[in-house]
């Protein structure tokens, strides 16, 4: 493979990229019209200093955050060709890695069709996806509606469980995050999020995560209790098994709707197909997002149980809608990308290297006790908690020098995530885990044995 020549081959790249072994195949550079490597970052940096967020472009320019340009599987290349490990997974967008060949074929088929939806026909992609989620959810989740975002999807959630009950009340928990629309935002945690937007929506009670003891007193007249299976912002945080099977009896016993966010857990990123899973049990409606399209177009859905939608929309098919939401192409997306979950077995691979990488990850906690405090995770859902947050403001910069992202939690800045794309092989496991120890260790050399701070943020 070489840097020069004219038009780029993704499908001539993409096999030499499989058969790969340790020299990465370097993708032409591609600098988006710049002279040079240089004034591709100055002008970015310029850009986002003075109209995009400026606090933000300092804070990435101090860690050294280049630009990117490039992806492809696990790989992301920055302006000056170099390769990346991506472990930081779009924060659970990559599911299927960058730019999986079989789900840009699929769009770029459906572009030449047609790109986004006239709204006054029935749109043939849309029925194809709805039905293909209708046979992978649990039970009997079966009417599928489509948004752009995961925020869009829980907003959708939550007023379908007020809809359907004819109640407003809803239950969430301590320290969960469900986006940053302002109903999302309402459930979620965090008050630094919380507070400039007051009041948000009135009417939700927070109830600590993973202790099912609370749940039949909180849910009491409730619209809904919503719940990650695991807490992805949260700082990755695995909730006892049987959790949600109880949640599930106490949403029964109540009549509140149970709403399980799997937009970061969902489609094989926990190494089963949902997170609840894990517990057997059937929500009654299921949100879903991020790797949903495969990495390619943005889409978020709510999936619900035929009874429930009809409780609540029978009589008025239009009073919750979405322009772009369910368009052509992200439906021609992710159909490809259900396509390829199943038929490169993502599942299994993500739960064979989640368990790689988070016995890694603990061996690297057993070595340096006084910066790690705990190894946790589900599949390709990894947490490293950190003893203190200042130890983490080294360790990401660090793995990115060596050529690996990663990822602070929204909501526990000492909980470093890693996130791979569920095509990861057990070799570039292996790199990441080996940036990941040399991360730690320079931050232990560079600062010592610092205080512990408290896990979370208020
Ligand atoms: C569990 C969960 N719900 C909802 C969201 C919000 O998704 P989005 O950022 O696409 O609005 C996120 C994002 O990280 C999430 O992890």
């Amino acid at each position: 493979m070489t840097n020069e020549g004219g038009g780029f081959d993704l499908g001539r790249w993409s096999a030499a990229f499989a058969v790969d072994d340790s020299s990465q195949p370097t993708p032409p550079l591609d600098l988006y019209g710049a002279p040079d490597a240089r004034a591709l970052y100055d002008e970015t940096y310029e850009n986002y200093r003075s109209f995009v967020n400026p606090p933000l472009a300092r804070v990435m320019k101090l860690s050294g955050s280049p630009v990117e340009v490039r992806a492809l599987g696990s790989t992301i290349w920055d302006q000056t060709g170099k390769a990346y490990l991506d472990f930081a997974g779009g924060y659970g967008v990559f599911t299927l890695g960058h730019s999986h060949p079989r789900v840009v074929a699929a769009v770029r088929e459906q572009l030449e069709r047609m790109s986004l939806s006239g709204k006054t026909m029935f749109s043939p992609l849309l029925g194809r996806l709805a039905r293909a989620l209708a046979e992978l959810a649990p039970g009997d989740c079966a009417i599928s509606f489509f948004a752009n975002s995961g925020t869009e999807a829980v907003e959708g959630a939550l007023k379908l469980s007020r809809a359907a009950t004819g109640r407003t009340k809803f239950v969430a928990t301590t320290n969960a995050y469900h986006g940053k629309t302002v109903g999302a935002l309402a459930v979620s945690g965090r008050d630094a999020y919380k507070t400039p937007f007051g009041p948000l929506l009135g009417d939700v009670v927070h109830v600590p995560y993973g202790d099912a003891a609370v749940l039949s007193e909180a849910l009491r007249d409730a619209a809904a209790f919503i719940v990650e299976p695991v807490q992805g912002e949260g700082g990755i945080v695995v909730p006892p098994p049987g959790y949600l099977r109880a949640a599930r009896a106490a949403c029964d016993a109540s009549g509140a709707m149970l709403i399980v966010d799997e937009v970061q857990t969902g489609l094989g990123r926990c190494g089963i197909l949902f997170g609840c899973d894990r517990d057997g049990i059937v929500p009654d409606v299921l949100v879903l997002a991020k790797g949903l399209s495969g990495g390619v177009v943005p889409i978020g859905a709510f999936v619900t149980r035929p009874s429930v939608w009809n409780a609540a929309y029978a009589k008025a098919p239009l009073v919750h809608t979405s322009t772009f939401g369910g368009n052509p192409l992200a439906c021609a997306a992710a159909l490809a990308a259900l396509d390829v979950l199943r038929d490169e077995d993502l599942v299994a691979n993500a739960r064979a290297r989640g368990e790689q990488l988070l016995a890694g990850v603990r061996a690297i906690a057993a070595d340096f006790p006084s910066v790690v405090r705990e190894a946790r995770g589900l599949g390709l859902l990894v947490g490293m908690e950190l003893r203190s947050e200042g130890y983490a403001g080294t360790i990401v910069p660090e793995m990115l020098r060596a050529g690996v992202t990663a990822a602070w939690t929204l909501n526990a800045q000492r909980v470093i995530r890693l996130e791979p794309p569920l095509v990861v092989t057990a070799e570039e496991i292996e790199r990441g885990l080996a940036a990941v120890r040399g991360a730690v260790a320079t931050a232990f050399a560079k600062l010592g044995v610092l205080a512990e701070t408290s896990t979370t943020h208020t």
